[in-house]
């Protein structure tokens, strides 16, 4: 396993045993608690749901996106399977139950690592959500490959939330871009970076430490390779008023019928 995820993991197993801010326990600000029900408006529109079917949520998150997949899963016809580190699950099992339907299944464990047997199974689903996971680990690429194998014929799997660095490179390289950095941040203009465009910001950005894998050429390289194989693939954008939306991008796959 990689350190990324290695860090990443311990962090969320543990978090949801120091605060009950569901936005802060995925991993989102304080104040983000709110756009919780446009993120799940967002994935809703991106995957539909017009069929009933099985849906996979890998690295689901002890948060509130999580209760309302749970609350709309009956309505919908969606049969869950929540897929998150042991600390998170336990969480869920906990504080979620009431919302549980009865057929939900909740799976510890880090995907693709633990979950062999699953992917040796041929079980398949309908809907997969991997929705800000990818970049917790420095194998992105990995846990979309092996999600991908579970999809049943005409099955989606929305790949969200990807920090692109150069979609946010391309973000700060603007003027508007760089007043809502420093608003964000607290800090006056002048003390944030100008950047002449992304390639700039890439090589010189804010946050080194940020997942360089995820950028425009990962992205691509997912398109081409899934529509080779006979998938349809779409990058597609975030409604504004997502927390991330103005440097992160989702990806779908379809696969064939
Ligand atoms: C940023 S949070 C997002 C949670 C949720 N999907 C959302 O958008 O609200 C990332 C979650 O993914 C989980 N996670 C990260 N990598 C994972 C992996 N490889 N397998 C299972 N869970 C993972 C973390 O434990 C954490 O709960």
């Amino acid at each position: 396993m990689d350190d990324r995820l290695k860090e990443a993991s311990a962090y969320y197993d543990g978090v949801v045993r120091e605060t009950s801010n569901l936005a802060v326990t995925v991993g989102r600000g304080e104040d983000d608690l709110e756009k919780s029900e446009f993120i799940w408006q967002d994935i809703k529109s991106k995957l539909r749901f017009e069929r009933a079917g099985r849906v996979l949520d890998i690295g689901c998150g002890y948060g509130e996106v999580t209760k309302l997949l749970l609350r709309h899963a009956t309505d919908l016809e969606l049969k869950v399977q929540l897929v998150d580190v042991p600390g998170v699950i336990d969480a869920i099992a906990e504080n979620f139950s009431a919302l549980l339907p009865p057929d939900a299944k909740l799976v510890p464990g880090l995907f693709p690592h633990d979950f062999a047997d699953l992917i040796a199974s041929g079980e398949t689903f309908d809907y997969i959500i991997v929705y800000s996971v990818v970049h917790c680990s420095d194998e992105p690429r990995r846990i979309v490959d092996a999600a991908a194998k579970l999809l049943a014929p005409g099955g989606k799997l929305l790949v969200g939330d990807l920090p692109n660095i150069d979609k946010k490179g391309r973000f700060l390289s603007t003027e508007f871009g760089r007043r809502f950095e420093a608003d964000y941040r607290g800090l006056p203009v002048d003390e944030v970076p100008s950047y002449s465009d992304y390639r700039d910001y890439v090589s010189r950005g804010l946050r080194q430490e940020e997942n360089r894998v995820i950028c425009d050429e990962f992205v691509f390289k997912l398109l081409e390779d899934y529509r080779s194989q006979g998938f349809d693939a779409f990058v597609l954008d975030q409604d504004e008023r997502l927390p991330f939306s103005f440097t992160r991008e989702d990806l779908l796959l379809i696969r064939g019928l």
